[in-house]
Order: C-alpha cells, then structure tokens, then sequence
C-alpha cells in the first residue's frame, strides 16, 4: 500500500523549460498509483496563501511542450521568511505552521518541489519539520550539485547556440567582434556548452577570471590568420582578472538578491577601445527560458517527474532526484542544498584542444 494518498506539487523560483513536463509526469504517475495531486499555484506563496487546487486529467494534458508553468511561479516568498506588506511597510514572518496547516486540511500528506537551489532549501526546511519532501532539480544554468543534468538547461543552451549562428553571420559581413551574453548565475555551464557547440572562438565563464590581454591575443592571431571576425561568448557571471562580477540589479525579498549582467558590454567597449575593431554585445537575457522544452529536456523532465512518484511510492523523502551516468538516483537534499554546481575546470579541456580560449 502506498505510504501516502494525497500529493501536493509547486514549481518554484524562475521559469524553466520543462517545468509542465513535469508536472504532467508526475501527475500521470499520480493517477496510474489511485494517489491524487494537488497543484499549488504560485510556489510557496500559494501554500502560504491557500491557492491549492486539485489537478485533473484534463488540466495536465496537452501540456508537455508547453514553457513556462501552469502552476505559477515566484522567486520572492519564503514561508520561513514570509513578506508581510501593511501601509507600504514590509516585514518578514515565518508563515511555515500556516502553510503545513493548509496542507493538512486538504489531508496532503507529501510534497514534490521542483525547484532550484533557493527552493531546495525551503524544501528541506519543511522536511525538518516533518512533512515528507522530494525535489526535482530545475533550472537552466545546470548549477546543483549532485546532479549532471537540471532540465531546462539543454533548452537554453540551444537557444544561446541558435543566436550564435546568426551572430556568425552578422559579425562575418562586418568583420567585427560579437559577444553574446548568456544567463547562468555564477556558473558557465551555458556559456561553455553554448560556445562550444556555436564555435565560440573565447568563452569566458565565472569559474575563471579571465586576463583581458589572453582575449585580445586570441583575436589578434586570428586576424593574423586572416580571419576578420571574432566570437564571443560571456557568462553574466564571468569576470576580469582582479575585478568584479557585474550586478544588474538588486531584487529585495529574493533569497538570492543579486542578479548579474553587463559584463558583455563592457568587454565589447574594452576591445573596441584597444584594437579599434567594431565590436558588439547580444544580451540573451529570458529569451533563454522561454518557449518549448528541447526533446532532451522533455524526456528528462518525464524521467524526473516518475522518479519523484517513485521515491514517494517507496517512502523515501527529504530527497532530490538527479542524474548521474544517465540513471536516476535519490540524493539527501541535506547533501546539496546551498553547495555550489560549478563547471569542473577539467571539462574545459576539449575546448582548448580545438583552441578555444577561455580567458586564462
Ligand atoms: O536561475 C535562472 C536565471 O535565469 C539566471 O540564469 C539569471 O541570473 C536569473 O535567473 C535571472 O533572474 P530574474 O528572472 O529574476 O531576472
């Protein structure tokens, strides 16, 4: 018999291709097992505010191609820390005994999340006291630990490497320098994966901070090599030697407050001012998020989704389902939560082989 009868499901933090696919994998497993799934709309805000609904089959089909999430999402309410705004002024509660109780009168008895790693920690926190948790791992900057692939990131490295081969053909006919900035916080797995497979000639990612006279020495001999343009690709997270990551903008009440970008630009205006070559940034910005999940990503959000029913099915909670050598494993979320998912510098070793430089 299963050990629950009732399941909860929310999607949290930023949008990610693949976030319905889920939904609806975890939805049909619920079905095909006699449990019943409740959607949270909105992510924990819905489970703070009551917004809590049973899904049917007809609400999650037709769904799998589909971006976005049909629950909602947010990136700003933690139970734990909650916002309270009266007459303009805003303090933080813990809402968590009032989103538990929520859960209770519509006898939830477990929860999927699936999130990245801010939802992760909010996940874990309502596990510890004792609501039975599993999480799958979104986003499309590949950055949690445990896990070779998040779902939502092949998505946007397709994306990225689509406006590389237009870009190709822009900075040919100009003979200038494109940069393309792309999302991925503080780790490079898009700007790496992108750059590769767009023929990226730098690719400049956080985990090294790259040398500006590595860069131009890199355009200079391809231009010695009579090659009058020039590929770049920048992580919004990438940084100079000796400087700083640059920040866009500041989110209050996000967990993760900072959100990086800018850096493309200004490298583009360094290099022009140096070797007087016309240089432009390209800013992919959400374009990376949105739109129809790659088939890579459809098939791994399914995965996903039957793994979490799985680990619920067998009792085993307070876990995120991940991906290593291409088998769905369940990792402790006490293992992952707040650990970085950086690109091992080792990875970047292919690149250099085929003379990628990476700024170092
Ligand atoms: O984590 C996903 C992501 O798209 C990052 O790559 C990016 O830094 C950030 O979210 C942007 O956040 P927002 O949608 O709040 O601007």
């Amino acid at each position: 018999m299963a050990p629950y009868n009732s399941i909860g499901i929310l999607t949290g933090g930023g949008d990610c291709p693949g976030l319905n696919a889920v939904i609806r994998s975890v939805a049909r497993s619920c079905f095909k097992n006699g449990l019943k799934i409740w959607g949270i709309k909105n992510g924990f805000g819905g489970l703070v505010e009551n917004q809590i609904t049973e899904l049917t089959d007809a609400e999650i089909s037709g769904i799998l191609h589909r971006g976005g999430t049909i629950l909602g999402t947010t990136n700003r309410d933690n139970p734990f820390s909650y916002p309270i705004t009266i007459n303009d002024t805003t303090t933080y509660q813990d809402k968590s005994a009032q989103a538990l109780d929520n859960l209770r009168q519509k006898s939830i008895d477990a929860l999927v999340v699936i999130g990245g790693d801010g939802s992760l920690r909010i996940a874990y926190d309502f596990y510890k006291l004792g609501l039975p948790v599993v999480a799958v791992p979104k986003t499309i900057d590949n950055d949690i630990f445990g896990t070779e692939r998040t779902f939502g990131f092949d998505t946007a490295v397709s994306c990225a490497c689509d406006a590389l081969d237009r870009l190709h053909t822009t900075a040919e006919s100009h003979h200038r320098v494109m940069i393309l900035e792309v999302m991925g916080r503080y780790a490079g797995w898009i700007a790496l994966h992108s750059g590769i497979a767009g023929g990226a000639d730098c690719i400049l990612i956080p985990e090294i901070a790259y040398d500006i006279n590595s860069v131009l020495k890199k355009l200079n001999s391809r231009k010695a090599n009579g090659k009058q343009f020039s590929i770049i690709v920048v992580a919004e997270g990438a940084f100079p030697l000796g400087g700083n990551q640059t920040v866009a903008r500041v989110v209050e009440g996000s967990p993760e407050k900072i959100r990086l970008g800018g850096v493309g630009e200004k490298l583009a205006r360094e290099i022009e001012t140096i070797t007087g070559i016309e240089s432009r940034c390209t800013v992919l910005g959400h374009l990376q998020r949105g739109g129809s999940p790659t088939s890579f990503d459809r098939v791994l959000s399914t995965r996903y989704g039957t793994a979490a029913v799985d680990a619920l099915l067998a009792g085993q909670t307070g876990c995120m389902v991940a991906l290593q050598n291409n088998q769905i494993i369940r990792l402790p979320i006490e293992t992952i939560a707040g650990k970085p998912g950086n690109v091992p510098l080792h990875f970047l070793n292919f690149g250099r082989s085929i003379g990628v430089c990476f700024g170092d």
